[in-house]
């Protein structure tokens, strides 16, 4: 996969809101079904909400910053919650400021604020910045398997591309990688329920929990460090 095979379209999915469609890989980033359901369902319901967490900081790691959509969720959360989260996302194909523009309004978001989506795009990549008070975002620009990964995460949302559109994302080096990075008790969320990828996470070390789907998917899973 490169640059060039990635020449996204905005799709509109169930639930109103926005999803990109690559044509080259027959790839949405989010669910057809709804993709606001799916993310805040994943991410937010089956990851965030069930995290105990040690410190005063929550700190999330994503695989696939993609259009922002777990990260702003992400940042609903911590402001509802009064709760910092630290949120680190790797993404190598960061999508254009243009495209982004005409992706986030009032109805598309679900009623989230576009003001926060606008500012996801707008803050420098490499480096942390403050999104809100309680949100604190690092857009880097690196692929998950030449990240450096030197601290440990509460959490990590693994959101690449399906395994039949992009296996190398799936293999259990990279979920190797991503055990360690974990706090003890620390969790991985996929919507991803393939069996292959199960028995590979739990080869590593996860102890895997297979969930109830979103709306339109049967399963995803939830591995435990
Ligand atoms: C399913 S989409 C992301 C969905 C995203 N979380 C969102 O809400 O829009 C997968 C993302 O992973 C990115 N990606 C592809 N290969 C990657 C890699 N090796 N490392 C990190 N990100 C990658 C893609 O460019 C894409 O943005």
């Amino acid at each position: 996969m490169n640059k060039h095979t990635i020449q996204p379209e905005i799709i509109t999915t169930a639930d109103g809101s926005h999803s990109l469609y690559i044509s080259s890989l027959d790839e949405t980033y989010h669910s057809r079904h709804g993709a606001l359901q799916e993310s805040q369902y994943v991410f937010i319901q089956q990851g965030l909400e069930k995290i105990v967490s040690t410190g005063s900081v929550i700190n999330v790691l994503e695989v696939g910053f993609g259009t922002g959509l777990n990260a702003l969720l992400s940042a609903v959360y911590a402001q509802a919650n009064q709760l910092e989260i630290h949120f680190h996302s790797l993404e190598t194909f960061p999508l254009e400021a243009a495209l982004m523009a005409d992706y986030g309004d009032d109805i598309t978001l679900g009623g989230h604020s576009v003001e926060v989506f606008r500012k996801l795009h707008d803050v420098a990549w490499n480096k942390m910045e403050r999104v809100t008070d309680f949100f604190h975002l690092k857009k880097e620009e690196v692929s998950v398997q030449d990240a450096v990964l030197e601290q440990k995460y509460d959490i990590i949302f693994y959101d690449a591309f399906g395994p039949r559109a992009q296996p190398d994302m799936w293999t259990p080096e990279i979920f190797e990688k991503l055990y360690k990075c974990l706090v003890p008790g620390g969790m991985l969320v996929t919507y991803c329920a393939k069996g292959q990828v199960r028995r590979d996470m739990q080869s590593v070390g996860f102890r895997m929990e297979r969930l109830p789907g979103p709306p339109g998917k049967r399963e995803m899973m939830r591995g435990i460090q």
